[in-house]
C-alpha cells in the first residue's frame, strides 16, 4: 500500500513536468515568496488551531512542524498548557531558518531541533532522529502553490517526477496534469509516517483536503478519523481560495474516508460530512444521498475545459 503511494507520487510529478514542459515559458525572475508558497500562519491563528486540536483534552509528546517558515507554530506549540516534550521541524530558507532557531532558547523542557532541509530530500521515517516516543502531532501549514506555478516560475522547488497516468501535453493545458505541491506533501507524510500513528492537521485548500480524501479511499490508506474547519483564507492571509485546517488521523482499525466539515474553527457541531459514495467523494453526502436517484451515466459527452484550452490564443 505504501509503495502504491510512493509510487503515484513519483509517477504523478514526472507526468507534471512532461506535460508542463512541453509549455512552460522559460522564468523571468524567481519571486521567493510565489516559489516557496510562502503564507506565514498568523499567530493569533496558530493559537486557534492549536486551541481546537486540544480541545478534546489531547497532548502530544511529540510534535513535527515540516515547512516551519519563522516558526510561529513552533512559538505556539511551546505555549501550550502541556508543551510536547520534543519539536522538530524543517525550512527551507536561511532567514526564517534564524527566526525559527530563536524558538530553540525559549523551554527547557522542550526539546526544539530546527533543521534546514528541502523536505523533498529527506524521508521523514528515516531522517528525523527522536529522543521521545509517544503521541506524535504533525502541524503546519506547507506551500501554497501548485506545480504549474513552480513551472512557469522556472522553479525547481519540486520533488522528483516521473509518469504514472500516462498524462499527455494536452494535460497541462486542460488543467489534468495541475496539482498543489501540498497534496504531494500530504501524501508523502501519511506514507513515511504511517507506522507512528500520528495525528496531521493542516492547513491547506479545500481541493488539497479532498484529494487527499479520495486518494486515501483509492490506495486504502490507514485513515482513522478526519475533519475539515474551514478557514476564512481572505481574513488570515489575504488569499482569495477556500482553505481549511484539515485533520487526519492515521490509525489501524477499519478506515473511514470521510470528513465531518465544520463551518470555522469554533464550531462543535459539523455543518455536513464529505465523504465517499460509489467510490467517488460527494461534498454533502447527505444531500448527495436525497438527489442520488438522478446521478448516473450521462447520454451526451461534455467537454469542459474549452476556454482554458484557448487561453494562449489571446496571448499570441
Ligand atoms: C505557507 S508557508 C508556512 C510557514 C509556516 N509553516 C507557518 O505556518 O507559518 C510555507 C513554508 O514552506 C517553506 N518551504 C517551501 N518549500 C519548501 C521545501 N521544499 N522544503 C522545506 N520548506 C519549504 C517556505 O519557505 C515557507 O516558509
Amino acid at each position: 500500500m505504501m509503495d502504491e503511494i510512493a509510487k503515484y507520487n513519483k509517477e504523478r510529478w514526472k507526468a507534471l513536468a512532461e506535460a508542463n514542459a512541453l509549455f512552460t515559458r522559460p522564468a523571468l525572475h524567481l519571486d521567493p515568496s510565489r516559489e516557496f508558497g510562502d503564507f506565514q500562519t498568523p499567530p493569533s491563528l496558530v493559537q486557534n488551531i492549536l486551541e481546537r486540536l486540544s480541545s478534546s483534552g489531547e497532548t502530544w509528546s511529540r510534535a513535527l512542524e515540516p515547512t516551519c517558515g519563522r516558526g510561529n507554530f513552533i512559538e505556539g506549540l511551546l505555549k501550550l498548557p502541556t508543551p510536547p516534550q520534543e519539536i522538530q521541524a524543517i525550512e527551507l530558507q536561511d532567514n526564517y531558518v534564524q527566526n525559527a532557531r530563536e524558538w530553540t532558547k525559549h523551554s527547557s523542557s522542550t526539546r526544539v531541533n530546527v533543521r534546514q532541509s528541502n523536505i523533498f530530500d529527506l524521508n521523514f521515517q528515516k531522517d528525523l532522529q527522536w529522543s521521545e516516543r509517544g503521541r506524535l502531532l504533525v502541524v503546519g501549514n506547507p506551500p501554497w502553490v501548485t506545480n504549474s506555478e513552480l513551472g512557469s516560475l522556472g522553479s525547481e522547488n519540486l520533488p522528483l517526477k516521473s509518469n504514472i497516468k500516462n498524462l499527455k501535453g494536452i494535460d497541462a493545458r486542460t488543467g489534468g496534469s495541475n496539482f498543489d505541491i501540498a497534496e504531494y506533501i500530504w501524501l508523502k507524510l501519511i506514507e513515511e509516517l504511517a507506522s507512528e500513528q500520528p495525528v496531521i492537521a493542516l492547513l491547506c485548500k479545500i481541493s488539497v483536503a479532498r484529494n487527499v480524501l479520495q486518494f486515501a479511499f483509492d490506495a486504502h490508506l490507514p485513515i482513522a478519523h478526519a475533519s475539515i474547519y474551514m478557514i476564512n483564507a481572505k481574513k488570515w492571509f489575504g488569499a482569495a481560495v477556500e482553505a481549511c485546517l484539515f485533520c487526519v488521523e492515521i490509525g489501524t482499525g477499519e478506515p473511514r474516508y470521510e470528513a465531518a466539515v465544520y463551518q470555522d474553527l469554533c464550531a462543535t457541531e459539523p455543518d455536513f460530512i464529505t465523504g465517499i459514495v460509489e467510490k467517488r467523494l460527494v461534498a454533502d453526502m447527505k444531500a448527495y444521498s436525497l438527489v442520488a436517484s438522478t446521478d448516473g451515466v450521462c447520454p451526451v459527452t461534455w467537454r469542459q475545459g474549452l476556454k482554458h484550452d484557448a487561453a494562449s490564443v489571446p496571448t499570441y
